[in-house]
C-alpha cells in the first residue's frame, strides 16, 4: 500500500448531478460532442505518426496539462463540507443586538448556510495530515446580507503579532531552498530571535500540535474584531469553535504510528463521517470586551499571541455549526474555495490588530493570483444572494453582475439613469478615532513570556513531557546558540520548563544519537536505530 485506503463511497450521493437521460452514459468533449473512440488517438496507419487535427486527444490533454491551480501558498492540505449555523438569538445571557447588528445572529433558531474548508499549514496539497503543524478553520457563512468569512485556525494565539513578519515565519517553517527538506534549525534559528512566538510554540510542539482529525479540534478566529450595534458603538470581539465530539490531541508517536497506514486520515474521517450521517457540530463562542486599550491588562488585548482570560471575559454562547453535507467535487469547492477576514457582514468591523490588518490585504491578493480576477463568480464563492456591481471583464468572466434594473449600458455610479444607487445605511455608522505619529514600532505590553510560562503549568504532566520531547528531538541537532537561546527564552517563560529543556538536551548531546529531523519527528535515525535493535 502507498499509504492509500478505501473511502466509502456512497455512489448513490443524491448531490451528484444526473444527466437528464438518466440512461445517457455517452461520454462527450466538452464541446458536446459524442466522443467514439477514447483509446486510440487518429494517426496515419496504426502504428503513427500522429496528426495536428487530432481534436480530441489534443483538447484532452491539452486539458490535463491545466488541471492544477497553483496551490494555496499556506494551508495547501484540506478538507471541506457544507453545513449550517444556527443562532441561539442570544450572546450568553444578552440578546445579540446589545453588541452587534449582524442578522445572522438575530433570532433564535435562524439558519445560514455555510462551507468549511479545514487545513494544516505548512506543506503541500497531498502532505499527511498527522504533522505537526496549526490547523486551519475558515468558515464561509453565506448570510442574507453576503458572506461573512470567519478564517481562523485551531489554536487561540499565534506565532507573531505584525503581519510583516508573515512570510519569513513561513519560510522558516517551510521546506529549505536548496535541499527542499523541512529543517529543525531553521525554523529554531527563527523562533529563537522572536519571543513572541514562545506561546504558540509551547502549544504547537505539546499534544495540541497534531490534532486527531478535524472534528474532534477547536477552533478560533485568533485575530480581534469589531462588533457594531445599530447606534454604531463597537465592542471588541474574539470568536471561539467548540467541537461537541470532544477534543483529541495525538502524541508524537501515535501520530507517527496512523501516518505509516493513512496520511489522509482526517480528511477520510470528516467525509465518511458525514456520508454514515454522524454530522459533527460546533459551538460558536465569543469574548467580549469594551473597544479600549485595557490598560489594567499586563498585554494588549490586540496582540494576537495572547489568550483573553476567561475568567475576566467568558465565553458566550452564539449559536451552533452542523455540517452535513460532503462536496460533490473536491477541486470545484474545496480547492476553489477563497476565504479571506475582510469578508465581513454590515454589524462587523475591523480592529486595528495588525495581523488582522495584513491578512486583509493578503488573502484576496493571492486569491485574484491562484483562482483569478473573477474568483467571486464561482458557485462556492459567490454569496447566495443578490450581487450587483459595475465590475466588468476580467479573465473568465462567465456572467454579468447586473442588477434587475439596471440598464446594461450603464457600468459607473453616480448616473441619472438606470444605473445602481448606494445602499442606505442600515445602522449608525462606526467611526473610530485615529490619531497619531506614522511609526514603525513594536507594541507596548509585548510580555511574551507570561502566558506561555501559564500554558506551561496548565498542561497536563504528560502533555508537558511529550512538549520537552518533542522539543529535545527537533533541538538536539541545531546550532548551539540556537539551544541556548532557546532554553533561555524557555526560563523565561518558566522555571521548569528552561530547566527541563537544559537536561533534556544535555542528554540527548550525550547521547549524541540525532540527526536533521523534521519537526517533533523522532526522526529517521530514531527509527533505524529501533529496528536494528529489534533486529
Ligand atoms: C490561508 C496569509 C495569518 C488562517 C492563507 C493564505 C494566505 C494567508 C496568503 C492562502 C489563501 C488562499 O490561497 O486562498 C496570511 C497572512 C497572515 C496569516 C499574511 C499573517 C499576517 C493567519 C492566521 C490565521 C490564518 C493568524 C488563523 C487565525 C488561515 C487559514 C487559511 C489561510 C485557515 C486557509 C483558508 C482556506 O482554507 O482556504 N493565509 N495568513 N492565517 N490562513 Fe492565513
Amino acid at each position: 500500500s502507498q499509504g492509500g485506503t478505501n473511502v466509502n463511497r456512497d455512489q448513490s450521493n443524491p448531490n451528484v448531478k444526473k444527466s437528464k437521460d438518466e440512461n445517457d452514459q455517452t461520454l462527450t468533449n466538452r464541446q458536446g460532442h459524442p466522443v467514439t473512440n477514447n483509446q486510440n488517438m487518429r494517426t496515419v496507419g496504426n502504428r503513427g505518426p500522429a496528426t495536428l487535427e487530432n481534436y480530441d486527444f489534443l483538447e484532452k490533454i491539452s486539458h490535463f496539462d491545466r488541471e492544477r491551480v497553483p496551490e494555496r501558498v499556506v494551508h495547501a492540505r484540506g478538507a471541506g463540507a457544507h453545513g449550517y449555523f444556527e443562532a441561539y438569538g442570544k450572546v450568553g445571557d444578552e440578546h445579540p443586538s446589545k453588541y452587534t447588528r449582524a442578522k445572522l445572529f438575530q433570532e433564535k433558531g435562524k439558519r445560514t448556510p455555510l462551507f468549511v474548508r479545514f487545513s494544516t499549514v505548512t506543506h503541500g496539497t497531498h502532505s499527511p495530515e498527522t504533522l505537526r503543524d496549526p490547523r486551519g478553520f475558515a468558515v464561509k457563512f453565506y448570510t442574507e446580507d453576503g458572506n461573512w468569512d470567519l478564517v481562523g485556525n485551531n489554536l487561540k494565539i499565534f506565532f507573531i503579532r505584525d503581519a510583516i513578519k508573515f512570510p519569513d515565519l513561513i519560510h522558516a517553517f517551510k521546506p529549505d531552498p536548496v535541499t527542499n527538506v523541512q529543517d529543525g534549525q531553521r525554523i529554531f534559528d527563527f523562533i529563537s530571535s522572536t519571543p513572541e512566538a514562545m506561546h504558540m510554540i509551547t502549544f504547537l510542539f505539546s499534544p495540541w500540535g497534531i490534532p486527531a482529525n478535524y472534528r474532534q479540534m477547536q477552533g478560533s478566529g485568533v485575530n480581534t474584531y469589531r462588533w457594531v450595534n445599530a447606534e454604531g458603538e463597537a465592542v471588541l470581539v474574539k470568536y471561539h469553535w467548540e467541537p461537541k465530539q470532544g477534543i483529541k490531541n495525538l502524541t508524537q508517536k501515535d501520530a507517527e504510528e496512523l501516518q505509516g497506514k493513512n496520511f489522509n486520515h482526517a480528511t477520510q474521517d470528516l467525509y465518511e463521517h458525514i456520508e454514515k450521517g454522524e454530522y459533527p457540530e460546533w459551538e460558536l463562542l465569543v469574548q467580549i470586551m469594551s473597544d479600549d486599550e485595557h490598560p489594567e491588562l499586563d498585554f494588549d488585548p490586540l496582540d494576537d499571541t495572547k489568550l483573553w482570560p476567561e475568567d475576566q471575559f467568558p465565553w458566550l454562547t452564539v449559536g451552533k455549526m452542523v455540517l452535513d453535507r460532503n462536496p460533490e467535487d473536491y477541486f470545484t469547492e474545496v480547492e476553489q474555495a477563497a476565504f479571506g477576514t475582510g469578508v465581513l457582514v454590515d454589524g462587523m468591523d475591523f480592529s486595528d490588530d495588525k495581523m488582522l490588518l495584513g491578512r486583509t490585504f493578503s488573502y484576496s491578493d493571492t486569491q485574484r493570483y491562484r483562482v483569478g480576477a473573477n474568483y467571486l463568480q464561482l458557485p462556492i464563492n459567490a454569496p447566495k444572494k443578490r450581487v450587483a456591481t459595475n465590475q466588468r471583464g476580467g479573465q473568465m468572466q462567465y456572467k454579468v453582475d447586473l442588477g434587475e434594473n439596471q440598464n446594461p449600458h450603464v457600468n459607473y455610479e453616480p448616473s441619472t439613469t438606470d444605473g445602481l444607487k448606494e445602499a442606505k445605511q442600515s445602522g449608525k455608522e462606526h467611526t473610530p478615532f485615529a490619531s497619531g505619529h506614522v511609526v514603525r514600532e513594536s507594541i507596548d505590553r509585548p510580555n511574551n513570556f507570561g502566558q506561555a510560562g501559564d500554558t506551561y503549568r496548565h498542561l497536563e504532566e504528560w502533555e508537558r513531557e511529550e512538549l520537552i520531547t518533542n522539543l529535545v528531538n527537533t533541538l538536539a541537532p541545531c546550532d548551539e546558540r540556537i539551544k541556548s537561546k532557546m532554553i533561555e527564552m524557555c526560563h523565561q517563560c518558566d522555571e521548569d520548563y528552561g530547566k527541563r529543556l537544559e537536561e533534556g538536551l544535555r542528554m540527548a548531546s550525550d547521547g549524541n544519537n540525532s540527526t536533521q529531523e523534521p519537526i517533533g519527528a523522532e526522526g529517521a535515525a530514531g527509527a533505524v536505530k529501533e529496528a536494528e535493535e529489534k533486529g
